[in-house]
């Protein structure tokens, strides 16, 4: 494990390295006290083996301190030959500033954080509602900000513009050269996680959205928590990944101070509605108005109110997230603090997670346009289950994280047990040694020859049960354990799902027998896997093979579309942190 570590590091191109090192320099001098980065969606986390180094925080620790980290931040857009030191300079004048990054979505745009929240309020108090223009405005004041230059001596020449951070995975071809540099397969996985997985920066960038949306959900629902939850925050997120989001009302009870001495009680007069339904479409509707007409920023809002989740969509263009805003959605908070213990409990976990998932997408398995075929969500917990069956296992079944709970683990939400154990000390680590190349080719093997007609998938209690009805892929909901996470699926999706795995399984067992020569310029094991179908022959597709070069011009083409649809709204281009 650790000469692969090393063997990585060495192939990164110079200026991420060097990058790293600055950045671990400023971060040491920036860091206000007191102040703490969570563990989770970091660059900094290893790539396997060695995970048991980083404090392992609980979910909720670090969902709190990244809210607050986040409230002490604005967005600023920039013009583009911004004088960064000046900048800064300037900024610090209301306080210090505990860290920076520039990124670009329709321009230029700096996420700063400062390292006390009264900053931000002598930022917005020193700051002018725009004159001279020709539109007229809505003046709501937020916490995202636009910088003019006043003359030109804070300009700078191009070659000394502000470096970016990048918000989407690497082109396909620089994928494939990573890749073809791994010395195993093994590597490729991690190799994968690495260059997908969410940047510090894009987790610092997801909460900021959320906190900047909860900022106008206050202005009717004063004490409300926009939470986000799904990809960003359960471990699995892939950079261009969507922005779910959660209001949580339920917060704005907990700040009332009860005072029950007396022989009174005083409660708020409140509207009463027919249904919580009824109750969760007038708030989302209030709300996406709001969006709407003050969300600076926030565009093509619309309310999906007849669903059986109701929803808000829309796309927020100066981070390039699109959003989805749900109310009182805590069963999904809950699926994201599981799956996130389940992410950290092995690193090998993700890794596997983020090669199906993006082996899933290559093949059209799955698609951002919702439909007939598998979800990501429900293709993790289909991971998480197969882990689940190994011997000895690698992941716990979730009766067992719940017997290891205790009172204060205890969690019921809408007449639903969700209770389970949450300090993942407390979870004894696996002593399955097995690679990701056997994991990844067994996982392919399982499911190309699982009983679907006649059994469900099910991580509770971690076995194969007899379907309760006819959906062809029965996944279980965890919590909601009457319901099919993946019900909308159709015999047809499934059996292009078992095919392409039944090849896929005869494809690395294949590679067992062929080990690549150093200075193969043919994609090779997982990139072998991530050919769009029939650019492989295998017994299934008996499909004549394509010369090489019109198999790679498919594989590129594919890649980059799904790059580019997974990634819809997100524009960042150029590619270098700031921190240097
Ligand atoms: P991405 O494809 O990267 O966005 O993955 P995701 O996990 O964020 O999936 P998605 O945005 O579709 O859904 C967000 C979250 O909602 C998931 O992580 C789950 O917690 C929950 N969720 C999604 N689909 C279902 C479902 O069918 N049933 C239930 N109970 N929860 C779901
Ligand atoms: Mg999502």
């Amino acid at each position: 494990m650790a000469a692969r570590g090393v063997g990585l590091l060495t192939r990164l191109p110079l200026h991420s390295q060097r990058r790293s090192r600055v950045q671990r320099s400023i971060s040491r001098h920036l860091c206000c006290p007191g102040t703490v980065a969570a563990n989770v969606g970091s660059e900094e986390q290893p790539l396997g083996g060695s995970e048991d180094k980083i404090p392992k925080k609980r979910f909720s620790e670090v969902q709190e301190e990244r809210r607050e980290q986040a409230q002490r931040t604005v967005l600023i857009r920039c013009p583009n030959n911004v004088n960064e030191k000046k900048f800064l300079k300037y900024l610090s004048q209301h306080g210090p500033i505990n860290n920076h990054f520039f990124y670009e979505s329709f321009g230029l745009h700096a996420v700063v954080e400062f390292c006390q929240k009264d900053s931000v309020d002598s930022l917005q108090n020193g700051t002018h509602t725009p004159k001279q223009r020709t539109d007229p405005v809505i003046p709501f004041k937020s916490r995202f900000l636009n910088l003019k230059l006043k003359n030109s001596s804070n300009q700078i020449p191009q070659q000394s513009y502000a470096q970016t951070n990048k918000q989407l995975p690497p082109s396909s071809k620089k994928l494939f050269e990573l890749l073809n540099y791994a010395e195993n397969i093994d590597d490729q996985l991690n190799t994968l996680l690495k260059a997908f997985q969410l940047t510090e920066e894009n987790v610092r960038l997801r909460h900021l959205t959320c906190s900047l949306i909860e900022d106008i959900a206050a202005a009717y629902f004063p004490g409300c928590v926009i939470w986000p939850f799904g990809s960003s925050v359960n471990t699995f997120g892939k950079l261009g990944c969507d922005l779910d989001m959660f209001l949580d009302l339920d917060e704005i009870g907990k700040l009332d101070v009860h005072k029950n001495a007396g022989d009174f009680l005083m409660e708020f007069q409140m509207k009463t509605v027919p249904s919580e339904r009824i109750a969760t479409q007038k708030i989302l509707s209030v709300i996406g108005e709001c969006i709407d007409n003050f969300g600076p920023s926030c565009v093509g809002v619309q309310k999906i109110l007849n669903a059986r989740c109701p929803l808000l969509r829309f796309s927020h263009q100066a981070s390039g997230f699109q959003c989805d805003l749900t109310v009182n959605n805590s069963i999904a908070l809950k699926s994201s603090e599981l799956l996130y213990i389940y992410g950290s409990l092995d690193s090998r976990v993700r890794a596997l997670v983020f090669s199906v998932r993006c082996w899933a997408r290559a093949h059209s398995l799955t698609s951002s346009i919702p439909g007939t075929w598998i979800t990501n969500f429900s293709l993790t917990v289909m991971v998480i289950f197969f882990l689940q069956r190994r011997s000895p296992p690698i992941l716990p079944t979730l009766d067992s994280l719940k017997s290891l709970a205790d009172a204060e683990d205890r969690c019921i939400l809408n007449g639903h047990n969700c209770t389970f154990v949450r300090d993942l000390y407390k979870i004894k680590p696996s002593g399955n040694t097995e690679t990701l190349e056997l994991l990844l080719k067994e996982f392919f093997e399982y499911f190309g020859n699982f009983a679907f007609n006649k059994n469900s998938i099910n991580i509770r209690q971690g076995k194969e049960q007899n379907k309760p009805d006819s959906s062809p892929l029965y996944i279980q909901n965890p919590f909601e354990t009457s319901l099919n996470i993946s019900k909308n699926v159709s015999q047809s999706q499934l059996q292009k799902f078992v095919d392409l795995a039944r090849d896929s399984a005869w494809i690395l067992e294949q590679e067992d027998k062929s080990q690549p020569s150093l200075s193969s310029k043919q994609p090779w094991g997982l990139a072998t896997l991530l050919l769009p179908p029939g650019a492989v022959s295998t017994p299934l597709s008996k499909k004549k093979k394509k010369p090489m070069n019109e198999k790679v011009k498919g594989l590129l083409a594919s890649i980059k579309s799904s790059t580019t649809d997974s990634s819809k709204g997100t524009h960042g281009k150029r590619a270098i942190s700031t921190q240097v």
